[in-house]
């Protein structure tokens, strides 16, 4: 069996975008846990998948996807300094502002938002704090995201004025100062764990949700998100992501920018 045939028949019923499981890095997450569990073609880790609801289970975590860069998709970042942060500054009740960042590969999502603050924020708004969790469910990401050492290829979207102030070259690599990654406080949870940071003014959640999920996964998990922003609170999106109309009850999305909605102020139901 290829595999290509194995990953659309294992994600049917897992409510999973199988086409979004085709890259490399899943297919050897399989392929490793084949070599485990001592099975020697995809068809016999099929029959397993459909035998054993645990092995079922633990296969989106297991296949799931890590790749992100700083700065990924300037246009987003460029939104949020020009429109959402300033909005969320300008209205914010308390003495700083909560930020989550949900999947955060090595970091580079959660100290993107610590670089934009630093440099264009802080500056207009002395007065407001930014406090931002990064959470993960992959304790290698989150020690990795705390070295704060990066190759420069994940750094090709950072601005040349952020790179210059912020990062140090070592050893062929870039070294993210402590100052703005001190603005991240990280922890290890699953996405529908309790416990997550909750009253939220800011939520970025880039391609996990609404990438990977689909069906009851994608709506359980949407109305998860929900919970945890306030009303009138912003999530952010992937570029190439989308909400679904019967999303928009909880997220409705700002006509300056698809890929920004602001929380509904409907409740969700226990
Ligand atoms: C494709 S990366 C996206 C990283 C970043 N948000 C971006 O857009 O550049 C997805 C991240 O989500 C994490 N992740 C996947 N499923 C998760 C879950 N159920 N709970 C928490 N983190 C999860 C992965 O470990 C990975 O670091």
């Amino acid at each position: 069996m290829l595999y290509d045939t194995f990953v659309r028949r294992a994600c049917q019923g897992l409510d999973l975008d199988w086409r979004k499981y085709r890259r490399k890095q899943s297919r050897k997450a399989v392929e490793g846990r084949m070599r485990e569990l001592g099975l020697a073609g995809f068809d016999q880790y099929l029959d397993k998948i459909r035998d054993d609801p645990g092995e079922a289970s633990a296969l989106p975590d297991r296949m799931r996807v890590t790749v992100s860069r700083f700065f990924r998709e300037k246009d987003c970042w460029r939104e949020l300094t020009d429109q959402v942060l300033p909005e969320l500054a300008d209205k914010v009740s308390s003495s700083y502002l909560r930020a989550l960042c949900l999947g955060i590969n090595n970091g580079e999502e959660p100290y993107s938002l610590a670089l934009l603050w630093k440099q264009s924020m802080e500056p207009l708004y002395p007065d407001v704090g930014l406090r931002i969790f990064g959470v993960d469910m992959d304790a290698g990401c989150l020690a990795r995201a705390k070295e704060r050492t990066y190759h420069g290829r994940t750094l090709r979207e950072v601005p040349e004025e952020i790179q210059s102030r912020w990062f140090t070259q070592s050893k062929g690599m870039y070294v993210l100062d402590r100052e703005p990654a001190a603005m991240v406080e990280f922890s290890q949870a699953h996405l529908m764990d309790p416990g997550l940071p909750g009253q939220l003014d800011l939520l970025l959640c880039r391609y996990l949700v609404f990438t990977y999920f689909t069906g009851v996964r994608r709506k359980k998990a949407v109305e998860r998100l929900a919970r945890l922003v306030k009303p009138g609170g912003k999530l952010m999106i992937g570029r190439k992501e989308t909400l679904r109309p019967d999303e928009f009850v909880w997220f409705a999305p700002l006509s300056s920018a698809r890929f920004i909605a602001q929380r509904t102020s409907k409740s969700v139901p226990p």
